[in-house]
């Protein structure tokens, strides 16, 4: 009975059911932190940039059209990338909340998405703005390698594999990313700038914004992060 009443007291703390957004620019964590949190409350971690990544290198019509968008560091078209996240939101999975991660980027997508969310019934988003450093930015995408096979990141200064060029869960192989050359990733930083920062006004006005102090590392900013995350469960999620 006790054990029975700590499991359900335990479902109730995890349930999640509300999309957060994680917003920040260019290697601010917000992949590795999203991997986690969706972990911990088992709902499902969109990355508008994994799904990107997956549909160029199984060559997809979107993919195509993607491919030198992304090697110039500029932003896919809105209607793609809605397109994109609209279906996979009609799996199922997401019933219980849902991490974004790196969507949306523009005001379009956010009005966009307002609307997506009220139609899968959830209420006004969580908005986590990640702050680090420019420098720490450059630094850390500098040396970040991810799995071809799980997408598990690493970085080779801060977080190493246990065999270099492999993945410690899965054994993949481990690649750099195209866009992490220093040329893009000043590219990206800028469309970060124009494009995505306004959304943390958007979102003051149209949801909750809340500020994360993301240059410490990977654990410290993983409980600052929980904290945030556990504060706002359900609160206003679900309609
Ligand atoms: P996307 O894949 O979303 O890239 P991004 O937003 O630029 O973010 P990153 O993945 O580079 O960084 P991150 O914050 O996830 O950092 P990570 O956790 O990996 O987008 C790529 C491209 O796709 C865009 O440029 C665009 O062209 C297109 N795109 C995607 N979404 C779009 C949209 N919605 N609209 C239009 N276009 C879109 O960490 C980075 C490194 O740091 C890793 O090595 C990690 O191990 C390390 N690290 C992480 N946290 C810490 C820490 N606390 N301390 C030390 N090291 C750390």
């Amino acid at each position: 009975m006790v054990v029975a009443a700590n499991a359900a007291s335990l479902a109730v703390r995890m349930s999640l059911n509300r999309a957060v957004i994680f917003l920040g620019p260019p290697g601010a964590g917000k992949g590795t932190q999203a991997k986690r949190v969706a972990e911990r409350y088992h709902v499902p971690h969109l990355s508008t940039g994994d799904m990107l990544r997956e549909a160029v290198s199984r060559g997809t019509e979107l993919g195509k059209l993607a491919k030198p968008i992304m090697e110039r560091g500029e932003l896919v078209p809105d209607d793609l990338i809605l397109r994109m996240v609209e279906e996979r939101l009609s799996r199922k999975d997401s019933q219980g909340g849902v991490i974004f991660d790196g969507f949306p980027r523009t005001i379009p997508q956010a009005e966009q998405l307002g609307q997506i969310l009220a139609r899968h019934g959830f209420g006004a988003p969580l908005v986590v703005e990640f702050l680090v450093d420019p420098d720490k930015l450059l630094h850390r995408l500098s040396g970040r390698w991810m799995c071809t096979v799980g997408g598990e990141i690493y970085n080779i200064y801060e977080q190493p594999p246990k065999v270099p060029g492999i993945c410690d869960k899965d054994g993949g192989k481990l690649v750099q990313r195209t866009d992490d050359r220093p040329e893009v990733v000043r590219e990206r930083l800028v469309a970060y700038e124009r494009q995505t920062k306004p959304l943390v006004e958007y979102y003051r006005k149209n949801g909750k914004v809340e500020a994360l102090d993301g240059s410490t590392g990977v654990e410290e900013v993983n409980r600052a992060l929980m904290e945030i995350v556990k504060r706002a469960e359900g609160r206003d999620g679900h309609l």
